[in-house]
């Protein structure tokens, strides 16, 4: 499968049209950016370690009934994946309390909430993806009331499935951000899951393994990645 046109370029993948008008490749870049695209910077191959991250979850999430977008590894930073619409919401799952949260709340960072916190925020770069709720997404008929509930399903047992996976492997998934997509009917999950979008903590020590590193500057960035890639694909 070869890339054909250019058709969307964010932060940290690009996305190309192939011959096959129901798949895409998805390109996985080493920017990084946080804070709403304020602080930029480079992770040395992290295009590579998040496609490998993404590809090997989501053919985990794939064994346990859930529809992803992946279809295939292409290289070392490409992906096949499903063409879908991107419904236009960043769905958040939270076990510990972190990030925004914390800032929002007034929360302990590692506040162990008593049970997981579902959030929605509106996809747009330029409002700097304001939290929003099923009101708002209902009014500006941002998704259906059915494909809220599908989507709220999903990503509640998508952590109950990543949970379980990243405990095996001693990390303690923290919170994460999903998107989701329309394709022939159904909602499937897209983009990517990775350090970049997820938070990571060793169990054990603490030490974070994902893109916190980056957003505060903690050093041994390429490391975490490199880490959790290590132990995801042993
Ligand atoms: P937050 O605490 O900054 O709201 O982030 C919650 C989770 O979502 C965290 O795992 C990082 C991830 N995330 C993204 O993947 N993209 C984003 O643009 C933001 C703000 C967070």
């Amino acid at each position: 499968m070869k890339k054909i046109d250019k058709i969307y370029e964010g932060k940290a993948k690009i996305l190309y049209t192939t011959e096959d008008p129901d798949l895409l490749i998805q390109h996985f870049k080493d920017d990084a950016t946080a804070f709403n695209a304020q602080k930029k910077g480079t992770i040395q191959e992290k295009g590579i370690m998040n496609n490998r991250i993404s590809a090997k979850i989501f053919e985990y999430l794939g064994t346990q009934g859930i529809s992803t977008h992946f279809v295939k590894m292409l290289s070392d930073r490409d992906m096949l994946i499903k063409k879908v619409t991107i419904v236009p919401i960043e769905v958040i799952v939270r076990n510990r309390a972190a990030g925004s949260m914390c800032r929002m709340l007034g929360v302990t960072e590692g506040f162990q909430l008593a049970s997981p916190v579902l959030e929605f925020c509106y996809k747009n770069d330029g409002l700097g993806d304001p939290v929003i709720n099923e009101y708002h997404i209902q009014a500006l008929n941002l998704a259906t009331d059915a494909e809220v509930k599908g989507i709220s399903r999903m990503a509640l047992a998508i952590n109950g499935h990543l949970k379980k996976f990243f405990l095996k492997l001693n990390i303690e998934l923290i919170d994460f951000k999903l998107e989701f997509g329309r394709y022939h009917g159904d909602i499937i999950l897209a983009d990517e899951i990775s350090p970049d979008t997820c938070r990571l903590w060793e169990v054990g020590t603490g030490n974070k393994l994902d893109k916190d590193r980056f957003r505060r500057d903690l050093g041994n960035i390429e490391e975490a990645y490199q880490e959790v890639l290590r132990r995801v694909t042993s």
